[in-house]
């Protein structure tokens, strides 16, 4: 919709006369109840000192073209620790407790006031007294009020923290040939302002809470995972050869939105061919051809938790005996590595395992002849953790009970690389999420058919499927 400057103009005047506040409604909700994101704060603000202070932004509205946005998604850790989903917010951790406005406490969260004007354009927002009441965020005040309460307080602080940056880090002048660096400036203008105050923008204890999932945020992301192991297996049986890759995309894709999942936690790769060998492929437009693999890497996003499973499968329902002898090395890579995702473990004892058993493989079928060439063709690495974030945050130590993580190792085979031509054109990823327990790892992806002849059975259950 465009509207010439008059129009837009008249419609805002006569929205002043006329615009009312309607009320807040939640269509949904993560079902956590507020109690545990106060934990989490107590929590964080519990481990740091008296003289430090902890902001916590919310992510940018990114601008798309023009006029218009591009939907807006959460900054992770600001949603892990109130659930707020609304742009223009801020969450102000005190650990020595601050007075505002005759208020003593050590949280201070600021949104901005409704305004029935713009919500009339861009729908309705919670505002103050809505994150009071239905966050528990207290107290609420209006974002405006965010530096003059910095001002106050940072006098009397020796560190800020800004966890994972700012919202947008830096911004690139093409024509000057520079980058504004955000960041900088951001300290330049808090060192003016406060000399000695130190800005840190990690947080550690923060990425070590998000990497051990609660109970709430297990039963979320297992939502996440389930709701895509049924849009993939839904793939899986429609597919054919002829189909583009965004058909298959949209098949996926259709099914996330239809279970309710409110997005992609990334954008869909659907590789065939070819594409299959590219890690992050994402233009989705190719046409699939018999006899090709498609690599699918997808994940639902729901109430802000993100799956990310992937599934290699022939087009044509049948792998060819190249395929499958590449297939079945990168799943013994897979269950090696699975089996070695225990509490206590390395993080990197996932990839070792993947690696020794593709390295080894590559070599008795003459792909390779030393170990040290594995990286050619399985150039990532095996896990990441998993949760709010595709990649979450975590801090890369030995394995903890309640960490779900990913196991993904792949073989990569481009035209042209220095191996027989048969043994070309195969791009092959296999990824579950894999949850770490006392009792050992558990597959939340399992029910999904990771072997060739699950998936040829799954594929060629539909008459209809070819
Ligand atoms: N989907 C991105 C990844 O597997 O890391
Ligand atoms: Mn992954
Ligand atoms: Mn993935």
């Amino acid at each position: 919709m465009k509207f010439p400057i008059a129009v837009v103009l008249a419609l805002l005047l006569l929205g002043q006369a006329g615009a009312q506040l309607l009320p807040y409604e939640r269509y949904e909700s993560d079902g956590i109840p507020p109690d545990v994101y106060r934990e989490r704060r107590l929590h964080l603000v519990a481990s740091h000192t008296d003289r430090a202070a902890i902001l916590l932004l919310s992510a940018d509205v990114r601008n798309r073209q023009n006029d218009v946005d591009y939907e807006y998604r959460q900054n992770s850790n600001l949603l892990y620790l109130t659930g707020c989903t609304e742009p223009r917010c801020a969450l102000l951790l005190v650990p020595g407790g601050f007075t505002w406005n005759g208020t003593h406490s050590t949280e201070l969260f600021f949104i901005e006031p409704r305004n029935p004007d713009r919500e009339t354009w861009t729908g309705i927002r919670m505002g103050p007294t809505e994150a009071e009441r239905v966050l528990g965020l207290r107290p609420a005040l209006e974002y405006s009020a965010l530096k003059e309460v910095l001002d106050s307080l940072l006098r009397h602080r020796d560190t800020l923290y800004i966890a994972s940056g700012l919202p947008t880090p830096s911004v690139e002048l093409p024509i000057a040939g520079t980058r504004i660096e955000v960041e900088q400036l951001l300290r330049n203008w808090l060192h003016e302002r406060f000399p000695g105050l130190i800005l840190r923008t990690s947080l550690r204890t923060l990425a070590a809470m998000r990497e051990v999932k609660d109970a709430h945020e297990l039963r979320l992301l297992q939502k996440a995972i389930d709701i895509t192991l049924d849009a993939f297996e839904a793939t899986m049986r429609n597919a054919k050869p002829g189909m583009a890759e965004y058909e298959l995309e949209a098949i996926m894709e259709y099914h996330f939105r239809r279970a309710g999942a409110e997005d992609v936690g990334y954008p869909s790769i659907i590789g065939s061919g070819t594409n299959g060998c590219i890690l992050h492929y994402q233009t989705n437009r190719r046409t699939t051809r018999t006899g090709d693999l498609v690599l699918a890497d997808c994940g639902a996003e729901y109430r802000g938790y993100t799956a990310d499973i992937t599934r290699t499968f022939p087009i044509s329902g049948r792998f060819s005996p190249e395929q499958r002898q590449l297939y079945l090395l990168v799943l013994e890579a897979q269950d090696s590595a699975i089996a070695s995702a225990q509490v206590g473990a390395p993080f990197r004892a996932t990839h070792r395992a993947a690696e020794s058993v593709i390295a080894r493989g590559l070599m008795e079928l003459g792909i390779i002849e030393s170990p040290n060439e594995v990286r050619r063709y399985f150039m990532h690495g095996t896990s990441h953790y998993l949760g709010l974030d595709v990649h979450d945050a975590g801090t890369y130590g030995s394995l903890r009970t309640g960490t779900v993580i990913t196991v993904e190792p792949g073989i990569y085979i481009p035209p042209g690389s220095p191996c027989d031509p048969k043994w070309w054109n195969i791009g092959i990823r296999i990824e579950d999420d894999i949850l770490i327990t006392d009792s050992g790892p558990v597959n939340l992806s399992a029910r999904l058919p990771r072997h060739p002849d699950a998936i040829e059975a799954l594929m060629n259950a539909s008459p209809a499927a070819r």
